[in-house]
């Protein structure tokens, strides 16, 4: 595998934050040698209804379960027990609308609005064990209704609000799910999105769902259909609303979330109600230690696990005070997010490197304009973060005073598994590392054969042992579960390129499978390919990634239409319109390119990585296996075409 040094800057930072690598080693070491004594204490971070038996039960890998047998409610943590320890008037959320409006809501507004919406589900038939869908655009309906799922222990499963109708309908087939809750629409730029009618095309293709809860949003009119939608405001109760938390098994299921994955069906991930609340607090306490007084912005959607675990739980869990910002960074200004650090005064900031590669070529006139000095920490998250880029967010937005905290994660893994950590101790840090691993975290990396490689070799990254923060499984696939993660190195395989400097530091090199990172959202390859094929004009495709500067990736497809069809310049345009109505605006190729074959293994097998090197003008590699090279040649010939057409 290549020699990756040349991907290591070592350039740290301020000698105030080389502090007390000694002091995160001895926590780390400690998680590492006496685990249980470790997490006997540290699971404290969360109150328990009853304690567990058995801090782990590995007894049947990798399906390992934390803190068995102990009870708990996840909707009691992030709200009752404040409540009970005089937090009933600090702010939870101050809700910043795209036009500049602001909801603000304390602890004890927000748990009263839970047990109402609770008490409307349980009104409804939904109870402990059920399936429920929540499509929301970033309102306060959205955390409001996923607690109130998580209070009489129905699990969710959030569909981020950028999806299309398939995107939806999948993710209702596979959990069966009898209610969704949406909203009439949402503001997106300044565009309204219709989002009720997206969920009614969904829902056309499925069978299970007999209830939709629609939240008012914009005042958009909507068809509701008699005896299967209602409204939310008509579904709360009047008077006074208690509704007993659920006593949740730790392994009971809290959410699911579909993630791609590297064949075309989304995968369920499956987060437990302990472990998973154990480690989104605690992972949130170490990387960044907050302080009761801060203002914390994780500035993601809440429909994607970012969202889940830092906007929704980890800080309720923590009792802190969060900014929920309902828009595009861009809108009305590219000065959007400094406004609102500088207005709510923002303490602690969380964003993407696609976000900060949006706004640095806007200039600094934009972040100059503002009073940023509120800020103390810096976060990051979803992609590398290229080092000139973490220079730039360092010195522009935090004035070289603040630490970047690259946190490295997953889906999977519901909360950082590596990240540099503030309150255990705030190593050196390097631009563009996401530093060390989070106690608890053995990562490895590993060569094809699945041995350790030297420092400073690429290889694959894995995760020796479990911690908390674990999936339980894969919705309805256990098989997959096992096949996808552990088959191959007998060790969790995150998919991801890594290295390991000399120092220690560990550092992401992008993935290693057939998924994309397109500005800091994970998309199936495979996904894509089948929406195209499903507009039924083509008869082959290939689908990948191209390296750009701001997005990370841009999607590029090399399509083969059906014999006879008659190429006129529409079919570009209706094949990027079908994606965009399959599966959602984020999902639409940037380049697609028409072309009479594509290159195939003689097992018919489409060669998409030979058709990607071909196309960033790369050596294929092995190409001995392939049926057509013939077809390897025009693909050079189209790309040709594409370049001079660009050049004129
Ligand atoms: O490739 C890694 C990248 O995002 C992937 C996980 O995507 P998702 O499940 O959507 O979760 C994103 C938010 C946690 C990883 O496999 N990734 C995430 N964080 C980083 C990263 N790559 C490099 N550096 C990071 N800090």
């Amino acid at each position: 595998m290549e020699d990756a040094s040349d991907r290591i800057i070592s350039l740290p930072v301020e000698d105030r934050y080389h502090t007390a690598l000694q002091s995160y080693k001895k926590i780390y070491n400690e998680s590492i040698e006496e685990p249980v004594s470790f997490w006997e204490r540290e699971a404290n971070v969360i109150d328990w209804f009853r304690k567990w038996e058995k801090v782990l039960d590995d007894s049947n890998p990798p399906f390992y379960r934390w803190f068995v047998s102990g009870k708990l409610n996840a909707s009691y943590n992030a709200l009752d027990r404040h409540i009970q320890t005089g937090k009933r008037n600090k702010v939870a959320f101050i809700w910043v609308a795209e036009n500049g409006d602001e909801k603000i809501v304390s602890y004890d507004g927000l748990y009263y609005r839970v047990n109402k919406f609770a008490k409307a589900l349980l009104d409804l038939g939904i109870k402990k064990g059920d399936r429920i869908i929540i499509y929301l655009p970033m309102i306060l309906e959205a955390p409001i209704a996923m607690l109130a799922a998580s209070r009489i222990g129905a699990a969710f499963s959030f569909v981020f609000a950028g999806f299309g109708p398939s995107a939806i309908a999948e993710r209702i087939n596979d959990s069966k799910a009898k209610l969704v809750i949406t909203a009439d629409g949402s503001y997106r730029a300044g565009k309204v999105i219709k989002l009720k009618e997206i969920v009614d095309s969904a829902i056309a293709e499925t069978s299970s769902v007999t209830t939709v809860i629609v939240a008012k949003r914009i005042g958009l009119e909507v068809q509701m259909q008699e005896g299967r939608d209602l409204w939310w405001d008509d579904l709360i109760p009047r008077g006074s609303t208690y509704v007993r938390p659920e006593e949740m098994d730790a392994n009971d299921p809290l959410f699911i979330l579909y993630t791609s994955g590297t064949t075309g069906k989304p995968k369920g991930v499956v987060h437990s109600t302990g472990g998973y609340s154990v480690w989104v607090a605690n992972t949130m306490k170490w990387a960044f230690d907050p302080k009761d007084d801060d203002r914390w912005w994780c500035a993601a959607d809440i429909g994607w696990i970012t969202g889940h675990s830092y906007i929704v739980f980890a800080p309720l869990f923590l009792g802190l005070t969060s900014i929920i910002y309902e828009g595009a960074i861009t809108y009305p200004a590219p000065d959007r997010l400094w406004e609102i650090v500088e207005k709510y005064r923002v303490n602690l900031f969380y964003t993407s490197p696609t976000a900060i590669r949006t706004l640095i070529r806007y200039g600094k006139k934009y972040p100059e304009d503002h009073d940023l000095k509120s800020l103390r920490v810096l976060g990051t998250v979803g992609e590398p973060i290229n080092p000139a880029v973490w220079k730039w967010y360092f010195e522009v937005i935090g004035g070289s005073r603040t630490p970047i905290i690259d946190t490295y994660w997953q889906t999977e893994t519901g909360g950082f598994v590596l990240s540099p950590s503030i309150a255990l101790g705030l190593a050196p840090l390097k631009p563009g590392s996401a530093t060390f691993p989070m106690p608890g975290i053995v990562p490895k990396i590993l060569d094809e054969n699945g041995n350790e490689v030297k420092d400073g070799k690429k290889g694959f990254l894995v995760l020796n042992k479990p911690w908390p923060g674990m999936f339980l499984t894969l919705n309805n696939e256990p098989d997959r579960f096992k096949e996808v993660y552990f088959n191959r190195f007998n060790a969790y395989y995150s998919g991801d390129y890594a290295v390991k400097d000399n120092d220690g530091y560990f550092w992401l090199l992008g993935r290693a499978d057939e998924i994309l990172k397109v500005s800091g959202h994970r998309l199936g390859t495979i996904e894509i390919e089948d929406a195209i094929i499903s507009s039924n004009d083509v008869a082959e495709v290939a689908v990948f990634g191209r390296p750009d500067e701001v997005k990370g990736e841009a999607i590029i497809a090399f399509v083969v239409l059906k014999q006879g069809f008659d190429i006129s310049g529409d079919i570009i345009y209706s094949l990027r319109q079908h994606v965009r109505e399959t599966l959602g605006p984020i999902y639409v190729p940037d380049e697609i390119h028409l072309v009479n074959a594509l290159p195939k293994t003689r097992s018919g097998k489409i060669m998409r990585r030979v058709v990607k090197a071909v196309f960033l003008n790369e050596v294929p590699g092995d190409i001995s296996t392939l049926e057509n090279s013939a077809s390897v040649e025009e693909i050079r010939q189209a790309i040709e075409l594409v370049k001079k057409e660009a050049l004129r």
